[in-house]
Parts: structure tokens; C-alpha cells; sequence
């Protein structure tokens, strides 16, 4: 499981920030992702009010700060000024983009799954925003620069080693 730092924005509360690692993408075109998010959380009732959220992937120097605020809730503290992380106004959803972070996607819900103890929130990806120093020469994705981290049996791992490709097995004989 990847570990995002999911950020919203709604009226009467503070923009605030949640660790999450129920997360994923659910869909090609339109691009759409899911994060799952208890109801006893702060963040829940901003995201279901304001329909938005920011899913924020961090690299594995920001896995303490991640880990933090999934600790404590935006209810008693303000997660920005603990953290010093730097809020930026996204493009297209109320809710900020954490600058820090290398990769930010801007999400609108589109459906909400009530699952029994979460409620999975699916969201049509409006916007992406990479950071331009985990590019390589030709302007793509380098993983090595994002260094992005598992949540893995309750332990944070990086993602370091190459074991393949995409289509790697092709010619093996079992197509
Ligand atoms: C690694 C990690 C993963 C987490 N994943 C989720 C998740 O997927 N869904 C969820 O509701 N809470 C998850 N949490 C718990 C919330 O991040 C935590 O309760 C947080 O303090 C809620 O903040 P809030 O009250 O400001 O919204 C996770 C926490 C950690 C540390």
C-alpha cells in the first residue's frame, strides 16, 4: 500500500491533512482514484462536505512528517503550522497542495462507497502536479528521485529495488 498525505478544505474548519494508506487508482478515463476514510475523523466530514481532496504523495524523507499526522487529529491541532509544511492553492479544488510534496493530484468526488468501517471516497483526478526536480532528462517520472515508500505489515518500506517491467514475462510461454 502506498501512504499519501490526503489534504482538504471546507468551510468552518481549518484546512487540515490525513495519512492514509487505504488508497489507490480505480479508474484509466477519467483517471480516478479512491482514498477510504473512517467517519470518526476530522478530514471525513471536510471531504464529504466539500467534495474535494488533494492526495499528496510524499518521498521517503517526508515519511516521519506523513507518519505524524496520521497521529493526531486536525480537531486539536493545526497540522500546517506543526509540520511547517507550506500550503499551496490547488488549480481546480478548494483544497491546498502541499508544496513539499513531489506529486499532488487534485480530486473531485464522484461517488462515495459506504463500506462498514470506512466510506471510500472515489474522485475523478482533475489535475496532476509533478515536481520538476523528480523528472529524468526526457521529462518523465523518475522513481528513484520520488523515492516513494510502502505501508507494509505496519512498517514503512521504500520501493528501491527494479525486478521487472511492465510486460517483462512476455514470450515466457503462458500467453
Ligand atoms: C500509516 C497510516 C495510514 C493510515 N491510513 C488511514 C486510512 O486509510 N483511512 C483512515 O481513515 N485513517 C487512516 N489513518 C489514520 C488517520 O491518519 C489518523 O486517524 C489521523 O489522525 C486523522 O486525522 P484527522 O482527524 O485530522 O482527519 C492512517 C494513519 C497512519 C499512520
Amino acid at each position: 500500500m502506498p501512504v499519501v498525505l490526503v489534504t482538504a478544505a471546507a468551510e468552518g474548519f481549518r484546512p487540515n491533512m490525513i495519512t492514509i494508506a487505504w488508497t489507490g487508482i480505480v479508474n484509466s478515463e477519467p483517471p480516478m482514484v479512491y482514498v477510504s476514510i473512517r467517519p470518526s475523523r476530522y478530514t471525513y466530514e471536510m471531504v464529504r462536505q466539500s467534495g474535494e481532496y488533494v492526495i499528496n504523495v510524499p518521498s521517503a524523507e517526508q515519511a516521519r512528517i506523513t507518519d505524524r499526522c496520521g497521529l493526531v487529529s486536525g480537531r486539536d491541532v493545526d497540522k500546517f503550522k506543526e509540520t511547517g509544511l507550506t500550503p499551496v492553492p490547488a488549480s481546480q479544488v478548494k483544497a491546498p497542495l502541499i508544496k513539499e510534496f513531489p506529486i499532488n493530484l487534485e480530486c473531485r468526488v464522484v461517488e462515495v462507497v459506504k463500506l462498514p468501517t470506512h466510506d471510500m471516497f472515489i474522485g475523478e483526478v482533475l489535475a496532476v502536479h509533478i515536481n520538476e526536480n523528480v523528472l529524468n532528462e526526457n521529462g518523465r517520472l523518475d522513481v528513484d528521485k520520488v523515492k516513494p515508500y510502502a505501508f507494509c505489515f505496519r512498517e514503512y518500506r521504500t520501493v528501491r529495488e527494479q525486478i521487472g517491467g511492465y510486460g517483462f514475462s512476455k514470450g515466457d510461454g503462458l500467453e
